[in-house]
């Protein structure tokens, strides 16, 4: 995924003002702070939780890099590319840093947690590297480097869910928000380099979830995404590590929060908000997900549930905790129990061993499926990494290659399959914002998480608007408002 730029005006006046307050000196000394922000929705997320640490010091934030003190890149290492996009991003700023030596620039996130202090040697420009679970240390980060040394943090916490942090919401819509439920990965799939950068798996305090998403409501906005590696895994239960569950007490283990819970609790906090979670393991999945689904009319009928390959051998391999029958039952349970369910899918092609065969029972598993849509990936050899350990990176590049495109190229028929079925349906639309397309429609998404555009109107960003879809490309629903849905909150 690309980069996004990111950054706004301190919006917490209250934190601004305890900013004044901060004894021993101020750390942010009027500098102005720019995070940009790269790979997974978490990595968006974790930079909103990063702003607000850095407000509450008194640093302002801007959009424009050229304008910094303080440049903070929150990055990404799930594939050698998203590195090499990161890397060749540093040289950008350090053509800028010639002329403004005094610019203190930051690497935060999973190419932080990686490199570690290997980062500082690598790239000459960086003075500073906080892993995922370091944020709150930030401001005596910038304090080291202000005093002349490098700073490193790279400590990864049991406990750390930034559940008391508040946002700071940064060049978004306001009207879609993340609100991050687990943090860390106990997967451990072969290929992935997740659970070295962000740590074991840890769920956030149930409350705080339901209060961020009551404040977002009364801030206006109007769909949430919970946000994990994982979220069906969530588990709450006092606090703690996923797999230290069973050593609590049996009070703690009797009053765990499970994610179906989770999102019953949710789902009645805020009922007129429209609730999204992100993602979705095959193996965590339980049918009291899909009935919690099922049953709370503002929980979206939409899963991303990677499935990485259609070959229960290659499956193994991976470490997938399910094989392609059980995803199979699963695709069924979730059309039983859910019959207009948007359906999505990360795929990876290449991976080391995989046969011709193999890649064929890919696309038939995708032939059965029929994905709404797919991100779809070549093998990425990540250092550290089971695979690569035990596994040589043996599939050709332009075997990768010629895979992948054969892969994108069903999904891509598959997409126009899916968005050709709801012409002639009458569909529930919140609308984000203008069309990239045309400045006299509006775009936003449909419960299945698929885009429509509409001629504007007299609606407004933020309106739940019935759309009645009369036209369709592979990727959008095209149509026209019929009036507000059930679900618009007149004030
Ligand atoms: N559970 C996570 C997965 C993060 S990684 C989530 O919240 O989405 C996103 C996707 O990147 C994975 O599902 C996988 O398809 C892909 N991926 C991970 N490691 C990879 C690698 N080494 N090479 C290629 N693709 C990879
Ligand atoms: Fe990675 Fe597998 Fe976790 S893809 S993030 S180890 S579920």
């Amino acid at each position: 995924m690309s980069g996004l730029h990111s950054g706004n005006k301190v919006i917490d006046e209250s934190r601004q003002g305890e900013a004044v307050v901060i004894e021993n000196g101020d750390i942010a000394k009027g500098r102005k702070l720019y995070i940009e922000s790269y790979g997974c929705q978490m990595n968006f997320s974790d930079s909103e939780i990063v702003a607000s640490i850095m407000n509450g010091e008194g640093f302002e934030t801007t959009r424009n890099f050229e304008e910094a003190d303080v440049v903070l890149l929150n990055t990404c290492s799930i594939r050698d590319k998203a590195e090499q996009t990161v890397r060749k991003r540093l040289e950008k700023f350090n053509a800028v840093k010639r002329s403004k030596p005094e610019m203190t620039v930051g690497v935060l996130g999973c190419m932080a947690e990686r490199l570690k202090a290997k980062l500082l040697e690598e790239e000459k420009i960086v003075d500073l590297v906080a892993g995922p679970d370091a944020y709150r240390d930030l401001p005596n980060l910038i304090k080291e480097v202000d005093s002349g040394r490098d700073a490193v943090n790279v400590i990864l916490s049991k406990e750390e869910t930034y559940a008391d942090v508040t946002p700071v919401r940064m060049g978004g819509n306001g009207i879609t928000a993340f609100v991050s439920i687990t943090r860390g990965c106990d997967n451990m799939c072969t290929f992935c380099v997740v659970p070295f950068t962000r740590g074991r798996e840890r769920s956030r305090n149930p409350q705080s979830i339901v209060q961020e998403a009551m404040d977002l409501w009364s801030n206006g906005y109007k769909e949430i995404t919970l946000l994990g590696q994982n979220v069906d895994s969530y588990l709450w239960y006092g606090g703690g590590l996923k797999k230290d569950f069973e050593k609590a007490s049996d009070i703690a283990k009797a009053s765990a929060t499970n994610f179906s819970q989770l999102m019953a609790m949710v789902a009645e906090a805020v009922p007129n908000m429209r609730i999204r979670f992100s993602t979705s393991n095959p193996q965590d999945m339980t049918d009291d997900v899909l009935h919690v689904m099922a049953k709370y009319d503002n929980i979206c009928n939409y899963i991303h549930l990677p499935v990485q390959s259609g070959s229960s051998r290659v499956l193994k391999e991976m470490n997938r905790g399910h094989n392609r029958e059980e995803y199979f039952e699963l695709i069924e349970r979730v059309r039983k129990i859910i019959p207009d369910c948007g359906i999505s899918m990360d795929m990876i092609t290449g991976f080391p061993t995989e046969t011709e065969e193999e890649h064929k029972e890919t696309l038939s598993l995708m032939e059965y499926v029929k994905y709404d849509f797919g991100y779809m990936f070549k093998y990425s050899e990540r250092p550290g990494t089971m695979a690569a350990r035990k596994l040589e990176d043996d599939i050709p590049e332009e075997v990768k290659s010629r895979r992948l495109t054969e892969i994108v190229d069903l999904q891509q028929q598959h997409s126009a399959y899916r968005t050709k079925e709801h012409i002639g349906r009458v569909e529930e639309v919140l609308i984000e914002g203008t069309s990239k397309k045309s400045a006299e429609e509006w775009y936003g998404r449909n419960s299945q998480n698929t885009v429509v555009v509409f001629p504007k109107e007299n609606y407004q960003p933020g309106d739940f608007v019935n759309v009645e879809i009369t036209n369709c490309t592979a990727a959008t629903l095209i149509g026209k408002a019929v009036g507000y849905s059930k679900n618009q909150v007149t004030v």
